[in-house]
């Protein structure tokens, strides 16, 4: 079982997955990272990793149809069985969900389906929730839709700020993640 990694950004989540990966901790092999961002700093954390990357733009492929036909020519080439999305920004056309059927998994900042979009840590904390959290869920058509497959709470304390939030938060997904993939390929 071969999986993918799409990320537009940082990496934080990339680098908890191949971390476990090397531990042993996730079955399958982590073969490609992609990224719709030549200067996301995810590219440098799989070379790093000697993790293949790879990464072009909708741009410079000439529209959002031909990106995301070429992402699926290189998944298919690559043999990609899963797709883990981790920050990746872009939605994922019905091309793509049609060719990884309950295949494509993604992370979300907070207990779906509360903070829904792209500022679902900061969303949470100007409305004064008391408890938030993170969502692994498989994608469908919609923006972080999608049957959820687990999810874990996290408070949030009168001393906390939205720095300390996110820090929570993205602690909190450093370990689900990789949990959540553990178990979901052993299935396989
Ligand atoms: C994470 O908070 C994830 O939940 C969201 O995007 C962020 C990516 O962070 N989808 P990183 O690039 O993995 O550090």
């Amino acid at each position: 079982m071969r999986y993918a990694v799409l990320a537009s950004g940082n990496g934080s989540n990339f680098e908890a997955i191949i971390t476990a990966s090397k531990r042993g901790q996730i079955p399958g092999t982590l073969a490609l990272v992609f990224s719709d961002q030549p200067e996301a700093f995810v590219l440098q954390r799989a070379q790093a990793h000697q993790v293949p990357a790879t990464s072009f733009t909708v741009k410079e492929k000439g529209g959002k149809q031909a990106y995301e036909a070429a992402l699926l020519a290189l998944l298919k080439a690559e043999k990609i069985d899963y797709l883990v999305l981790a920050g990746y920004m872009r939605i994922i056309g019905p091309e793509l969900i049609a060719a990884f059927p309950s295949r494509i998994i993604n992370i979300h900042p907070s207990l779906l389906p509360a903070f829904p979009g792209l500022h679902g840590i900061a969303d949470a904390f100007k409305y004064g929730v008391k408890v938030t959290g993170v969502t692994v869920h498989f994608v469908d058509q919609g923006v972080d839709t999608g049957p959820i497959i687990a999810q874990q709470a996290v408070t949030i304390g009168k001393l906390d700020t939205l720095d300390t939030l996110e820090e929570k938060i993205h602690q909190v997904e450093h370990r689900l993640y990789p949990a959540v993939l553990q178990q979901l390929f052993a299935e396989k």
